[in-house]
């Protein structure tokens, strides 16, 4: 990357973090030793879940809580449509047809609205759905989960854009994202992008203790190694009544989906900095909400959900780009040769060929609207205001913005 270059997105490791893995790496465990499970703790404890199980990344986390939910094929489930890939693809893997629920065309969220009309779009039970925090702003869960719950539908958030953030419930409280207080699961994303990372990783928080063991024996190709669990006792035991020692029983056809102890002596190590880089994020949004914030419908910031204390992954601008009478793609470039990174984040997963072509054209008004006018600023912790400024500075020069 060239000197002074601003990407969108960019992961921050401290000599601290090398020195973890490099100390883990001197140790006798690569794949899973006492590192996995101590990180899972971290990390329940870190969100207020009973549970959390790490695994090799977001994707896979969101695949295993579709089996563990008992997604099977042919159930219709429900996916928002302005997300990444994987929020749809993981209850695919599963073998649900997706209903792709459309977002709000202000801050690309599911609403309650759009959630009920996906779900009365299936025509039949909806056995789960995804519903995500797009860009580190929380859904209306509260809503959402009484709809969920009216309907039977296992309500899983996709919070790989949101950890550390909060939300407001129902008496005012505020509650962590990853508690499952509105939900049965919780997944995250431990890319280099987002929050903290540990190279790939992917987290399900979840309260319920069955689901929680179902999760684990999922990740590691549905086996069992506890005597206490076997069922084929015949083959397990001895005449002396003992287990034998090599035993051990597939139950369910799982994956190899572990997550490697030195990923795990990372991501303990970057976890443990979660205030410090919220802090430093709002730090960024702060500037670029003082100066986006008021120069009306053709530029504006995403609007945040009412009550919520977010730590936001992404930061989008949404853009009028006919009104100052340039093409996103020229804006970019722009932008990229004054030293400036942005993304699109996303592209709405409805309108991809694989989904078109298994479902045909859907109708998502506000998804299209958000993507049209999406384009998401340098946001990482290690910016400093300056950077910001800069990245304010030039915006406006790009789209001929004065003042
Ligand atoms: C909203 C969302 N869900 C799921 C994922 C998948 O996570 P991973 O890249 O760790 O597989 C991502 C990653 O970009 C994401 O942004």
């Amino acid at each position: 990357m060239p000197a002074g270059f601003l990407p969108y997105g960019r992961h921050w490791i401290e000599e601290d973090d090398i020195q973890a893995v490099a100390d883990c790496l001197r140790g006798d465990w690569l794949t899973t030793g006492p590192l996995v499970e101590e990180f899972e703790q971290a990390f329940a404890r870190a969100v207020g879940a009973k549970h959390a199980v790490v695994c090799a990344n977001g994707t896979a986390a969101l695949h295993l809580a579709a089996l563990a939910d008992g997604v099977t094929p042919g159930d219709a489930c429900v996916a928002p449509t302005m997300s990444f890939l994987a929020s749809a693809n993981g209850m695919r893997y599963a073998g649900a047809e997706i209903i792709f629920a459309d977002a709000d065309p202000d801050s690309g969220l599911v609403t309650p609205a759009s959630f009920l009309a996906a779900v009365e779009r299936a025509g039949r039970p909806v056995k789960m759905a995804v519903i995500v925090h797009l860009n580190g702003h929380p859904a209306d869960l509260v809503e959402i989960a009484r709809i969920a719950e009216q309907h039977g539908i296992t309500l899983v958030e996709d919070a790989c854009h949101a950890l550390g953030g909060r939300y407001s419930a129902e008496d005012g409280q505020i509650v962590p994202i990853g508690s499952c207080s509105h939900s049965v699961m919780t997944v995250f994303s431990l890319h280099p992008v987002k929050t903290v990372t540990m190279g790939e990783g992917g987290v399900v928080t979840v309260n319920n203790g069955a689901l929680y063991e179902r999760l684990k024996m999922l990740r590691s190709h549905g086996m069992v190694r506890e005597p206490g669990r076997f069922v084929n006792h015949d083959m397990a035991f001895g005449s002396d009544g003992a287990a034998a020692p090599w035993y051990y029983e597939m139950q369910y056809l799982g994956f190899n989906y572990r997550a490697t102890d030195f990923a795990c002596a990372l991501g303990l190590s970057q976890l443990a900095k979660l205030e410090k880089f919220a802090e430093r994020r709002a730090t960024v949004s702060r500037v670029y909400d003082r100066h986006f914030s008021d120069l009306g419908e053709t530029v504006r910031p995403v609007r945040p959900s009412a009550g919520a204390e977010p730590v936001l992954h992404l930061y989008p601008l949404l853009i009028d780009f006919a009104a100052f009478g340039k093409e996103r793609a020229q804006v970019m470039a722009e932008l990229r040769s004054r030293g400036i990174g942005t993304q699109v984040h996303y592209i709405p997963i409805h309108r991809q060929p694989y989904y078109v072509g298994r479902d045909g054209p859907a109708d998502m008004p506000g998804a299209d609207v958000y993507y049209q006018r999406a384009l998401s600023l340098p946001y990482y912790p290690l910016m400093e205001e300056a950077d910001a400024e800069r990245v304010v500075r030039e915006v406006k020069q790009v789209l001929g913005i004065n003042g």
